[in-house]
């Protein structure tokens, strides 16, 4: 098995033909079992010709292989940074996976405990037989590897009465914003309290910048986050795709703080923006939801997530954990550096405390939002608009559609749209307008009557109440009237229901879409 990329697998490729090696297919992969039979032909036994020809390999990568001799050794290693290796125990056996979701059925088998599961970090390697296992390094020196104790409960895979994973992960979101919250606010003195973060005050206070770093909707968290930490700490502070971050020349020292949001913990591109992070001396702290990861390791100081298992492909319930959670360090580092006081703070601590039931309200009644799904399902191509903090959450509706049900969606600052985007406006354009009632919805409308002029049609995300702008659009779906810190959250409900029906009236696999994977754990 092989998860990765061989970089030169060209070059060896091209050496092995010249000594006789006859490939069937052109994958990289492939030259993995020609080297280890290169290994075996120097007199070597099954584990040291996969060590041999590991050490050949370029890039970042996880192998497993297994002898074909009657021992039937299993071999497993980890190279660089993409694609994760976990070992787990199990009545006996001994089980390899790329990520702990991956383990989930097997553990469900035994509710009653908890798991011992052990990870493998770049150039290590496991050797399995019938009687042991055993754990080395690339040299062959023995390894003395601690196992992580997973608690059982943390990974439920259950769906319960839900027809899928997504909407059931949507669901949880009341509880999972509760869970962010609690014991990181005190209702009482109107302070935020972050024990799991350990960079000192003083050092906080001698930040100059924060960027923010992840991939897909985790991105997009980082760009509302970026806003915030702006807002309320007052430090400047960027959102860079974790792809893009090492290329990109930017000025990170020690007063920089990066910090990276992630579902797994285990996208390749976020970590070796830390690995990058790191070598400038950037203080560096996750926002994760799977404890043991990769990017936890690497890490100064953890945000957990409390998000628990997120078994759907297109994240939900992590993308909503993801905001609250950076909102909150936003939150405190504004209270050390004095860049928010106390009134201000007790706003905002409660207003935060009402988002649980805010939410719920939203989600027991989904069926709102199933006529606007229903028009938008009949149309090829989606325009999402948004102004502001809105910005990022128009980028993540579209890629919750995209995604999920294939159609083709842009998110778009709604200011930028008679830059270019306009010009694809007309009746068979869909555009999908978030208008709430604050500070910008002038400026929303002006944008909305653009689209409307040009014959597009337009459905909108409204607060309830807006009479008047629900009668100029063609489809509206509401939400209650929230404090505009609250907005980012709010509004990403119905964008999640949207692409949820109108999956489901596409027929699409809403849980499994084609092409994506949970964890994209290559470059
Ligand atoms: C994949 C998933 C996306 C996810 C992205 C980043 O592309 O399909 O849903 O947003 O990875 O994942 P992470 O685990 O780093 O948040």
């Amino acid at each position: 098995m092989h998860n990765g990329i061989i970089e030169n697998f060209l070059d060896l490729k091209k050496k092995l033909e010249a000594e006789g090696h006859i490939f069937a297919s052109q994958t990289d992969s492939e030259v993995i079992p020609h080297l280890i039979e290169v290994g075996l032909s120097k007199g070597n036994d099954f584990e040291e010709a996969f060590r041999y020809m590991a050490r050949q390999l370029k890039g970042s990568q996880a192998i497993v292989a297994l002898s074909q001799s009657p021992e039937r050794v299993l071999c497993g290693i980890r190279l660089g940074y993409a694609g994760g290796l976990l070992i787990a125990n199990h009545k006996g056996e001994t089980i390899l996976g790329s990520a702990l979701p991956a383990m989930v059925p097997l553990f469900e088998q035994d509710m009653s405990s908890s798991h011992e599961v052990v990870f493998l970090e770049s150039e290590e390697m496991v050797t399995v037989t019938r009687s042991n296992t055993i754990y080395q390094n690339l040299d062959g020196h023995m390894l003395g590897k601690e196992p992580v104790s997973v608690a059982v409960s943390d990974l439920s895979s259950d769906k319960g009465n839900y027809s899928h994973f997504m909407l059931k992960e949507i669901m949880e979101q009341p509880d999972v914003v509760g869970a962010t919250f609690k014991e990181r606010e005190d209702f009482y003195n109107k302070t935020i309290s972050l024990s799991d973060f350990q960079i000192s005050d003083a050092d906080v206070l001698n930040l100059t910048r924060v960027i923010l770093v992840g991939c897909g909707t985790s991105l997009h968290a980082a760009q509302v986050g970026r806003n915030w930490i702006e807002e309320f700490a007052g430090i400047p502070a960027s959102a860079e795709s974790a792809s893009e971050f090492r290329y990109n020349h930017l000025t990170v020292d020690s007063k920089t703080l990066v910090i990276t949001i992630g579902q797994s913990g285990e996208t390749a591109d976020t970590i070796a923006a830390m690995e990058h992070a790191l070598s400038k001396g950037a203080r560096l702290i996750t926002i994760c939801n799977s404890e043991g990861s990769q990017a936890t390791r690497i890490a100064e100081s953890t945000l957990n997530m409390q998000a628990g298992l997120e078994i759907g492909v297109a994240s939900t319930k992590t993308f909503l954990a993801s905001l609250c959670t950076v909102l909150i360090l936003a939150m405190y580092l504004g209270q050390i550096r004095g860049a928010l006081n106390s009134l201000q703070m007790g706003v905002l601590i409660e207003n935060l405390s009402t988002l649980p039931r805010i939410l719920g309200d939203l989600l027991g009644d989904t069926g709102k939002y199933k006529d606007l799904a229903q028009i938008i399902s009949g149309y090829d191509d989606l325009l999402f608009l948004g102004r502001g903090t809105h910005v990022p959450i128009a980028y993540e509706g579209a890629l919750k559609l995209k995604e999920i049900s294939y159609i083709h969606a842009e998110g778009y600052a709604a200011g930028e749209m008679k830059h270019g985007p306009i010009a694809l406006i007309d009746s068979n354009m869909a555009t999908l307008a978030l208008a709430p009632k604050y500070q910008l919805y002038d400026k929303m409308l002006s944008n909305i009557l653009e689209v409307k002029a040009r014959d597009g049609m337009v459905a909108a995300i409204l607060t309830e109440g807006d009479v008047e702008l629900g009668s100029r659009v063609d489809v509206a779906a509401y939400i209650p009237p929230v404090p505009e810190s609250l907005l980012p959250m709010v509004l990403t409900i119905p964008l999640q229901l949207v692409a949820y029906y109108v999956a489901l009236a596409k027929g699409c696999d809403v849980d499994k879409p084609r092409n994506l994977a949970k964890s994209v754990t290559v470059e």
